[in-house]
């Protein structure tokens, strides 16, 4: 059945908890229109208010006003989110705030080593289980660091630019790959003492950041979700309105087009640092794609789905380069060609990626989420291919990022 309609999507996750996040540090109430619905930011809501940063949300809009941080009474549980806790840690650490984080099953086995080696060279105490949750933090002198991570993450390098806001001298890092930007576009806007070249450099500022009215564009990686659907179900065709389409963050939709789907923007215009527009997506043959290491940052949340897609195309893709994938709120090489195989496509997996050979004609299944967001998600809409649904083992997990999601998926099946 095809799919077809306009639709709005709540806001981005990764801006989301940013917003918030530098909120915190300005001068005044800053307000917050379209917020992620997600668990995972309201997990940042959480954690600020137990730093005794208040925020209110009326369903519509979120007021948060920058203040001075204290010492959590109780642990900072962090849940699913990898983005709150790697974020959180740079940003208290900045503040001088000693704190103990913990999260769910999946985060616990998460690395955490990537926020905590940098964050250690600039004097941050840590006492972590073997480099995973939980931790505890602990800052007093710090100092500035210069640093080139050894793997493509923007939590990583926002984590370190979050604490080099509140410390004497300047904070560098060095990224050979280039990965999502939102930290230092937002940083810009509110008025940090940030540069951005081949290197990005931010030093403390002796006054607050600027307060902000922002309404956040809907999130790209919810909306990979119908674009897929919408390029590989016959006679579909979708409008997804106001969406992100910062640079490093539409590698999904440049590799619909490099597929064969149709797809046009529309409305491109600039807010508040970042682009947004219309994305019209429509069916058209696909087919199959090599995905490169260099590709991987732009569209490191959307592989699942792309797995799904490329079942649908003509000729085989090929994914490398993304071991990555193995340390997310699942091992999602793993989660992806388990259950793509189990719906009948062949699969071979790799260390680092995964070799598709195209299968029109899926079978539905019970699929394993291992309690990931994203993976219930593709699995759901590779659903919409197959003679019935697939049955997931977990719905709840959608909540992560994504609560409206059946409720959008079903006003474009009408
Ligand atoms: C995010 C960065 C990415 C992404 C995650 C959100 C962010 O993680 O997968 O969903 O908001 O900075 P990595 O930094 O681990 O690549």
């Amino acid at each position: 059945m095809p799919i077809k309609g306009i639709i709005n999507l709540p806001g981005d996750k990764s801006i989301s908890h940013r917003a918030l996040m530098l909120a915190s540090l300005t001068d005044g109430e800053c307000v917050i229109h379209n917020l992620s619905t997600g668990e995972d930011v309201e997990t940042t809501r959480n954690c600020l208010s137990q730093c005794g940063i208040l925020s209110s949300n009326d369903g519509e809009t979120v007021r948060i006003s920058g203040g001075s941080f204290m010492n959590p009474k109780t642990p900072l549980n962090c849940g699913n989110s990898g983005t709150s806790v790697r974020l959180l840690t740079g940003l208290l650490a900045g503040q001088r705030i000693s704190a103990e984080f913990t999260g769910d099953s999946s985060l616990s086995k998460r690395p955490m080593n990537r926020i905590i080696d940098p964050l250690t060279q600039m004097g941050v105490h840590f006492k972590s289980n073997d480099g995973c949750l939980p931790f505890s933090m602990s800052s007093n002198n710090l100092n500035s660091i210069t640093y080139s991570p050894t793997i493509a993450s923007a939590q990583v390098k926002s984590a370190i630019l979050l604490g080099g806001l509140g410390i004497e001298g300047e904070t560098v890092v060095h990224e050979t790959i280039k990965t999502r930007d939102h930290t230092e576009l937002m940083l810009t806007e509110i008025g940090a003492n940030l540069t951005v070249g081949e290197k990005i450099s931010i030093r403390k500022l002796d006054k607050p950041l600027q307060k902000f009215e922002l309404t956040v564009p809907g999130d790209p990686s919810s909306g990979a979700f119908f674009g897929a659907a919408a390029a590989m179900i016959p006679n579909s065709d979708i409008t997804i309105k106001n969406i992100l389409a910062n640079p490093t963050r539409i590698g999904f939709f440049s590799i619909l087009e490099k597929m064969g789907a149709g797809l046009e923007y529309n409305n491109m215009h600039k807010e508040c640092g970042e682009w947004v527009g219309d994305i019209h997506i429509y069916c058209q043959p696909l087919n199959g794609i090599d995905i490169t290491k260099e590709m991987v940052p732009s569209i490191i949340d959307e592989l699942p789905i792309i797995a799904v897609l490329a079942s649908q195309a003509d000729s085989p893709t090929t994914v490398c380069g993304a071991e990555e994938l193995r340390v997310k709120e699942s091992d999602r090489i793993n989660a992806v060609c388990l259950n793509l195989t189990n719906m009948g496509c062949e699969v071979i997996e790799r260390r680092d990626g995964f070799i598709i050979n195209p299968e029109k004609s899926l079978h539905h299944t019970n699929i394993k989420t291992f309690r990931d967001h994203r993976i219930a998600m593709a699995f759901s809409v590779a659903g919409l291919i197959t003679s019935k649904r697939n049955i997931l083992d977990d719905e709840n997990c959608i909540n992560t990022s994504f609560p409206e999601f059946h409720e959008i998926l079903e006003s474009l099946l009408l």
